[in-house]
């Protein structure tokens, strides 16, 4: 096709001037929106799932709310644990994308014809613009998202969040810094809420790592998943399995067989992430994926989760024991009739999608009958466990505590919507007691020390109400 040029940049060659060719088609008429934007797993923006924010960021639904309308209820207590706002991409994938931007450039300085103008098409539409300094840091649409969700929470539960309670809310983060940047935006959501003075650079928040972090200090997890090269085993066999083999195909070159670089294709559909993600970008490297395509490379990185901090192993789960306890002996304290004046009226936990998958798995949500493999692609498209929906920038994990006439109540949203507990699925917000009753056996164990550093220890960790 272009004669003279090395095998494998022909590749991009084709899949360049496969861009231009949808681009021309397309550009002009396409919305902001790039029509693959709902499948960018743990890339995804957050008004993917909850696209009535696009309209107003400040939108919130009183209705998700449901304690029963029999009993008069007020809530009592809000715990949240949140992911980090939009950022910049890793040095890993900003390497890759250097990679591809570098072919692109060499091959508008040497090639001739028609090469030469679609390569100067591409450049026109899009640059090279990221640095490695840039490094996973939170963008300033990260900081939106969190101040934007504070200010939302507010709305939600004006008492809880209330002008006079929010010296009074628990703050804790994660030591990234694109964590402590999200907990700082949070704060200021609140202030900018109730009007109240600028704070200066005056944050409350604790970083804890213990906390948020646990993943990276439970050593079953590391060593039985993280650095288990079989633990991935099913992503590995789908990575070169059929259909993403088709992917590459279709994306970069409809009939060439000979190089088609994996690592590259994804790069063009991460940069399709990001430029959505940080500057609400349409970009040009959006057209060389159909919806499809999109799927495919979605259930790769789904796959990833899945196996890597989700249900694939059970120490996954378990790592998230910290947090857990952490979090129902929150819930008790809030829900002893008579409250100490020191409890906390919000307790705010910021950290990660590694921090949010495995507390959601210990929880069994978003487990499906039938696990994700590498061959069962076909018969996946209805699973629930979609990190997309699940774990998009800034998902939150929100615990509703409410005072009821025949006791405290429990409702889970996750991403300001309704989510029944396993096994408790007749109400939105069953008695707090039947949802104790319901995680009695990890109440009563999940123990870290036993989990992951498989050391016998005495019982009890947790038994207050
Ligand atoms: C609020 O949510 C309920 C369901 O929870 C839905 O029926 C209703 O249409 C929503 N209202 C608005 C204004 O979005
Ligand atoms: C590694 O992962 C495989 C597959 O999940 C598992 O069978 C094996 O026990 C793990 N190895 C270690 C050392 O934990």
């Amino acid at each position: 096709m272009f004669p003279g040029l090395p095998r494998r940049t022909s590749v991009l060659v084709a899949a360049l001037s496969l861009v231009v060719t949808r681009l021309s088609c397309s550009s002009l008429s396409a919305p902001d929106i790039p029509h693959i934007a709902a499948f960018f797993g743990t890339k995804t923006r957050y008004e993917e799932v909850n696209p009535q924010l696009l309209r107003d960021v400040f939108s919130v639904n009183r209705s998700v709310l449901r304690p029963p309308a029999s009993e008069r209820c007020t809530p009592v207590h809000l715990t949240a644990v949140i992911r980090h706002g939009s950022r910049y991409p890793t040095v890993k994938n900003i390497q890759r994308i250097q990679r591809l931007s570098e072919l692109v450039r060499r091959e508008a300085a040497g090639g001739s014809g028609g090469a030469a103008q679609w390569l100067q098409d591409i450049q026109s539409h899009w640059e090279m613009w990221y640095t490695e300094d840039m490094d996973g840091q939170l963008v300033m649409k990260g900081r939106d998202d969190l101040r934007w969700l504070a200010r939302r929470l507010a709305l939600l539960f004006p008492s809880l969040l209330s002008e006079e309670n929010v010296a009074r809310v628990s703050l804790r983060s994660s030591s990234k810094h694109r964590c402590v940047s999200s907990v700082e935006a949070f704060q200021d959501g609140l202030q900018e809420h109730w009007r109240q003075p600028v704070h200066d650079g005056q944050y409350s928040h604790q970083v804890d790592d213990q906390l948020m972090r646990f993943f990276e200090r439970c050593r079953g997890y590391v060593e039985g998943v993280e650095k288990n090269r079989t633990a991935l085993l099913e992503v590995e066999k789908f990575k070169h399995g059929k259909e993403m083999e088709a992917v590459r195909r279709r994306a970069l070159n409809e009939d060439c067989p000979c190089v088609r670089p994996v690592d590259l294709v994804e790069a063009a559909f991460f940069l399709c992430s990001y430029e959505l993600s940080i500057k609400s970008l349409h970009s040009p490297w959006c057209f060389l994926f159909d919806e499809d395509d999109a799927k495919v490379l979605e259930y790769k990185s789904d796959l990833k989760q899945y196996w890597k901090r989700s249900h694939g192993h059970v120490i996954s789960g378990l790592s998230s024991c910290p947090l857990f306890h952490h979090v129902f002996r929150t819930l008790d304290k809030a829900g002893r009739p008579r409250r100490s004046v020191t409890s906390h009226p919000a307790s705010i936990l910021v950290g990660h999608a590694e921090t949010l998958l495995p507390l959601l798995s210990l929880l069994g949500l978003y487990k499906d009958q039938t696990p994700p493999t590498a061959d069962n692609y076909r018969t996946q498209h209805g699973r629930s466990f979609r990190s997309g929906l699940i774990v998009p920038y800034a998902a939150n994990l929100l615990f509703v505590l409410y005072d009821c006439q025949r006791g405290p109540r429990l409702q889970l949203l996750i991403n300001e919507s309704p989510v029944r507990f396993p096994g408790l699925e007749t109400e939105d917000a069953p008695l707090y007691r039947d949802v104790r009753a319901t995680y009695r056996h990890l109440l009563d164990g999940c123990d870290f020390e036993r989990e992951c550093e498989g050391r016998p220890v005495g019982r009890g960790p947790n038994t207050e109400l």
